[in-house]
C-alpha cells in the first residue's frame, strides 16, 4: 500500500513535467512557459516592507529582483543543453542581503565606483563623503542605494517589467540635492535584462548609477571564470594609483593585458595585473547611444552576455575581493575569480577630473541612462 503511494505521488509529480504517465508529451511543449511577474514577501529593513519580485518570460528565463538595494539575486537561463542554471551569484533570503556582501547584484548610487579622497568640490563648495574605501568614497557610502528600500511598482506582466523609485535626500551620504531616482527593469522574449535609469534633482550633483552583478556563466562557482572569454570594444583605460583610483591619464590597451579588443581568455594574462583586473574601460562607443560594448562567453555551457550601453565607461572587475567567507545560495563557498562584474558607468572619480566626460546633473537636466544584459546561447 505504501509503495503504492509513493508510486502514485511520483507519477503526480511527474505528470507536472509530462502532463500523463500513460500519455507523456514532449518537454519542450510542457515547459512552454507565460510571461508573468510575481511578488511574494521577502521580510522587513527600516520598517519598509521588502518583496521578492519574479520577472518569468515566455521561454521560462527567470529574473528575480527585490526592493531592498533593487538587487538582481537570481538570473536564471538555459545552457545549450537545454539545462537551467543561475548566472549570478546571490542569496535566497534577505538576511543574505542585509549581512552587507559586495554589492551583490546591487543597484549602486548615488555614484558608483571610487571618488578620491572621498571628496570633490562643485560650484565653489567642498562636499565630504564617507571615506568607506580606505580614504576613498566608493558606491555612494555607507548606505548607498544598494542598502534602502525601494518602492515598487509593477509596469507590465506580459514583457515583465519592475519599476524601483527612491528619494534620496539633500544631504544624504554628504551629496547635495533632493535626488529622484527611477530604475526599470524589464525581462524580454530576446532574454534581455533591460536595465532604465532614470533621475531627476533640485541641486547640482554627480550621479553615477550602475548594476552591480556577479556573473558566472557555468551557474556553479565551483569554477572560476577565468576560462571565460571577453571582447570590451575598448581600445583605451583608465590606470589607476594603488588606491584605484584614475590618475587621469587615457591610455592605449594596445599590448597590454588591459587589450580585450578581440575575444580573449580572461585568465591569460590576468597574473600581470596587481591584484586582477579592477578598472574602467573608456568604450569605443563613447556614450549616448544604445551600443554593443561586451561580449562574455562561456563555451562549457554555451552562454554569453552581450553588454549594451548608453554609458561611456566599463568597469571590468574579476572578484578579487571575493575570498572564500561568503556562501552562494546553492551553499557553495564564492571563492576568488569565481564572479565578476560589468559595471556600466561613467568613470570613477569623474568629479574630481575635469577632463573626463561629466557626472554632474544639474536641475532641470534628466538623467537617462540604460544598459542592457543579453543572455546567447550557442
Ligand atoms: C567595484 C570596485 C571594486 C570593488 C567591488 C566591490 O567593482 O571597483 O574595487 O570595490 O566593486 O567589492
Amino acid at each position: 500500500m505504501k509503495l503504492m503511494n509513493v508510486l502514485l505521488s511520483a507519477c503526480m509529480v511527474i505528470a507536472v513535467a509530462v502532463a500523463s504517465c500513460n500519455n507523456p508529451v514532449k518537454v519542450e511543449e510542457v515547459a512552454t512557459t507565460k510571461a508573468s511577474i510575481t511578488k511574494a514577501d521577502w521580510g522587513e529593513f527600516d520598517s519598509s516592507k521588502v518583496y521578492l519580485y519574479t520577472l518569468t518570460n515566455n521561454k521560462g528565463t527567470e529574473v528575480k529582483i527585490t526592493n531592498y538595494g533593487g538587487i538582481v539575486t537570481s538570473f536564471v537561463t538555459a545552457d545549450k543543453a537545454g539545462n537551467k542554471s543561475n548566472i549570478v551569484v546571490g542569496f535566497d533570503s534577505l538576511s543574505g542581503y542585509l549581512a552587507k556582501p559586495p554589492y551583490f547584484g546591487a543597484l549602486i548610487g548615488r555614484y558608483g565606483n571610487r571618488i578620491g579622497d572621498a571628496k570633490f568640490t562643485l560650484d565653489g563648495t567642498t562636499y565630504k563623503l564617507a571615506a568607506n574605501n580606505g580614504k576613498n568614497h566608493l558606491h555612494g557610502g555607507l548606505k548607498g542605494f544598494d542598502k534602502v528600500v525601494w518602492d515598487a511598482m509593477v509596469m507590465s506582466d506580459t514583457v515583465p517589467s519592475l519599476m524601483l523609485n527612491y528619494l534620496s535626500k539633500d544631504g544624504e551620504e554628504g551629496y547635495p540635492g533632493n535626488l529622484k531616482v527611477s530604475v526599470t527593469y524589464t525581462l524580454t522574449d530576446d532574454d534581455e535584462l533591460k536595465i532604465e535609469y532614470n533621475a531627476e534633482t533640485d541641486k547640482a550633483t554627480p550621479v553615477n548609477l550602475t548594476n552591480h552583478s556577479y556573473f558566472n556563466l557555468s551557474g556553479d562557482v565551483n569554477n572560476t571564470i577565468l576560462n571565460h572569454t571577453l571582447m570590451i570594444n575598448a581600445d583605451n583605460y583608465t590606470p589607476v594609483d594603488t588606491t584605484l583610483i584614475p590618475t587621469g591619464e587615457i591610455k592605449s590597451v594596445k599590448g597590454t593585458p588591459f587589450d580585450f579588443t578581440s575575444a580573449k581568455v580572461i585568465g591569460k594574462e590576468i597574473d600581470s595585473v596587481p591584484g586582477g583586473y579592477d578598472h574602467n574601460w573608456v568604450l569605443n562607443s563613447k556614450g549616448g547611444s544604445l551600443q554593443k560594448v561586451a561580449v562574455l562567453s562561456d563555451s562549457v555551457s554555451g552562454r554569453s552576455v552581450e553588454v549594451y550601453t548608453t554609458e561611456p565607461g566599463l568597469q571590468f572587475y574579476t572578484g578579487n575581493f571575493l575570498d572564500g567567507t561568503l556562501i552562494n545560495r546553492d551553499g557553495k563557498h564564492i571563492s576568488l575569480h569565481t564572479a565578476m562584474c560589468m559595471e556600466t558607468q561613467h568613470f570613477p572619480d569623474s568629479p574630481n577630473k575635469p577632463d573626463f566626460p561629466s557626472t554632474i546633473l544639474k536641475p532641470g537636466e534628466k538623467y537617462h541612462t540604460e544598459t542592457v544584459y543579453k543572455v546567447v546561447v550557442n
